[in-house]
């Protein structure tokens, strides 16, 4: 047990995970500007940088970052370039730039006045340099709930086989798409920018590049917003169960408003009960889905697939982002949509909480898997640990058992023939002192980012303040609330709201 030995050392030396700055002026890093693929809408630039794919090799092999930029509207009050995550991780941040100029508006107005905005796909992620897997591997990959031995050694040996797909049709690009070379990159790119400090909004995974970021190049910041934090500097265990609870906590919230709200499909009954007995009866025969057969009349056809276990709907309603908005807004829908999925379900078309199909090789879902094996631990070593985890994912969350991305990072990436490189760890606190003050903004309430998380992770940035909103959802930007003013203030004017201010919306 090669791998378990590798993390109990680890775990023992409790070693920091500090990184070290690389060299980023000695190589060539300008951005060339091309013409964004035919039918883009105007005012949309594409570009292109080349960094190594190998930060320790800076002279060595080069891969393509990909990114796309929204000019300023007015280049009399233009501060400079703002540069955006959506989350993930694998999420495209050059998708809500193509939105946007598209006109279906995510930045606000502040932000599109004052900023250039960047969106910047990290490695390995949309335009930049993808991650190729064998797909028919990924599409059948077994349950992460193994009930016994046979199956927990079918799981390793499937996800192993998996990996080891990636490696052979990306070559060394999946060993480097751990975020703290995403963190280099964004280096690289702000000094291409030649357009002053960073400024970032990150949201989700964002804001695990960003603190990783302030820790690294503390001197490099104007401004920096974190919108529902991933803590990146913790156990697994409590990494997993904060997780577990904040997605139980939302979907009983769920539940609860489903069966009061009048535009709530189950509106009137006992949802809870509902959403259990559907899991159950899925756990024993599949569902159909029949939206994504490829013959379907459906925008899904072809891209998910056509059963649904239970397993798939304890997944899938936090994984297909069914209860990220509770109201809803021009880029998602609100929590009726996962009303409408459980009630479709209950009728026997499970199509919307089905769970991805890969078309083929270059497809774009298993882009976070493989980042987040690089980026954290899998600790699950045997059968028994397993078992012993998902009573204890029932304990903490009966009507999910515990699914969440964090137990799938745990269970998916088992020795994988390529290694974690940049894992969890206390942040050089040194370095985070230096950082100017950076805003942190959570949801009392987030089905993906656990309130937990961004306590945990305040209480090791003594440069932030972490505004909390009352209520659902993951992060805030895009709701246009209290908190989404907020933040636009703070960007555009370094306006901080007081410490411990609570948003109502
Ligand atoms: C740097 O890269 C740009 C764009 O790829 C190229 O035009 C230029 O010649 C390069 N400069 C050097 C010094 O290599
Ligand atoms: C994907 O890669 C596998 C393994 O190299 C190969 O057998 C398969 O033909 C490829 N599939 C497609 C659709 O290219
Ligand atoms: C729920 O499903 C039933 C059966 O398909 C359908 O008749 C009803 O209109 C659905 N309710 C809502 C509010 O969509
Ligand atoms: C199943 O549900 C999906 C998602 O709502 C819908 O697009 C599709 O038309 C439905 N299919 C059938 C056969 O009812
Ligand atoms: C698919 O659905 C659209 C809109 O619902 C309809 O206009 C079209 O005729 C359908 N096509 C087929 C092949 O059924
Ligand atoms: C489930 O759906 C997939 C394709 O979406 C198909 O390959 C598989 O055979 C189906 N399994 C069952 C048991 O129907
Ligand atoms: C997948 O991406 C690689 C690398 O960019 C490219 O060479 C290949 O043609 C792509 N394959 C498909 C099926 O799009
Ligand atoms: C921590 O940050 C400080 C200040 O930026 C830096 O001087 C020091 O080298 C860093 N420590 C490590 C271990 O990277
Ligand atoms: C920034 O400050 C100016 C001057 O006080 C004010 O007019 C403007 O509304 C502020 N911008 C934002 C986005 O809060």
């Amino acid at each position: 047990m090669k791998f378990e030995l590798y993390h109990t050392l680890l775990a023992a030396l409790a070693a920091p995970a500090y990184a070290t700055s690389p060299p980023t002026a000695s190589f060539n890093n300008s951005i060339s500007w091309t013409a964004c693929e035919a039918g883009s809408p105007d005012g949309l630039h594409c570009g292109q940088l080349q960094v190594p794919l190998d930060w320790s090799k800076p002279h060595g092999e080069m891969i393509t970052l990909g990114l796309m930029k929204l000019e300023a509207t007015s280049k009399s009050e233009k501060l400079g370039s703002l540069m955006f995550n959506p989350g993930g991780p694998g999420g495209a941040a050059t998708t809500m730039c193509k939105y946007q100029a598209a006109g279906v508006p995510f930045f606000g107005k502040p932000l599109t006045d004052h900023f250039d905005i960047i969106c910047p796909d990290p490695r390995g992620v949309g335009i930049s340099s993808p991650i190729s897997c064998d797909a028919s591997l990924w599409n059948h990959l077994p349950s992460l709930f193994p009930k016994n031995e046979e199956e927990y050694q079918r799981l390793l040996d499937t996800s192993k086989a998996f990996a080891s797909s990636c490696l052979e049709l990306s070559g060394d690009l999946v060993r480097h798409v751990d975020t703290m070379s995403v963190v280099h990159d964004i280096e690289a790119l702000r000094l291409a920018l030649g357009d002053g400090k960073l400024n970032w909004l990150g949201i989700s995974y964002g804001t695990q590049v960003a603190a990783q970021y302030a820790a690294t190049y503390p001197e490099s910041i104007r401004s920096i917003v974190m919108d529902g934090n991933v803590d990146h500097t913790s156990t697994e265990i409590y990494t997993t169960n904060a997780e577990a609870a904040t997605y139980e906590d939302e979907l009983v919230r769920f539940f609860e408003w489903c069966s009061v709200t009048e535009c709530c499909p189950l509106h009137g009954q006992d949802v809870s009960m509902l959403f259990l007995d559907l899991a159950a009866k899925a756990d024993s025969e599949a569902i159909p889905a029949p939206g994504c057969l490829a013959t379907a009349n459906t925008s899904s056809a072809g891209s998910c697939r056509s059963n649904v276990t239970g397993e798939d709907i304890r997944f899938n309603v936090q994984g297909n982002s069914l209860l990220t908005h509770k109201d809803e807004t021009a880029i998602a829908l609100g929590w009726g949509l996962l009303g409408q999925a459980l009630n479709e379900s209950l009728q026997g078309n499970a199509t919307l909480l089905s769970s991805g199909w890969a078309t083929d090789n270059n497809s774009s879902l298993w882009q976070g898997l493989v980042i987040g094996c690089l980026d954290w631990y899998a600790t699950t070593d045997s059968f028994a640990q397993n078992e012993y985890r998902q009573s204890l994912g029932n304990a903490i969350a009966p009507h999910t058992k515990g699914a969440s991305q964090s137990y799938m990072l745990n269970t998916r990436c088992i020795d994988w023939p390529f290694k974690p490189k940049n894992l969890p760890g206390k942040m050089n606190e040194t370095a985070l002192r230096q950082a100017p003050p950076i805003l942190m903004v959570n949801a009392e309430h987030d089905p993906e980012s656990s309130f937990l998380w961004a306590q945990n992770l305040y209480a090791q940035m003594p440069s932030a303040t972490l505004l909390t909103r009352q209520g659902d959802g993951h992060a805030s930007y895009g709701n246009s609330g209290e908190a989404q003013a907020i933040i636009e203030s703070y960007l555009v004017n370094l306006t901080m709201p007081a410490k411990n201010t609570i948003a109502k919306s």
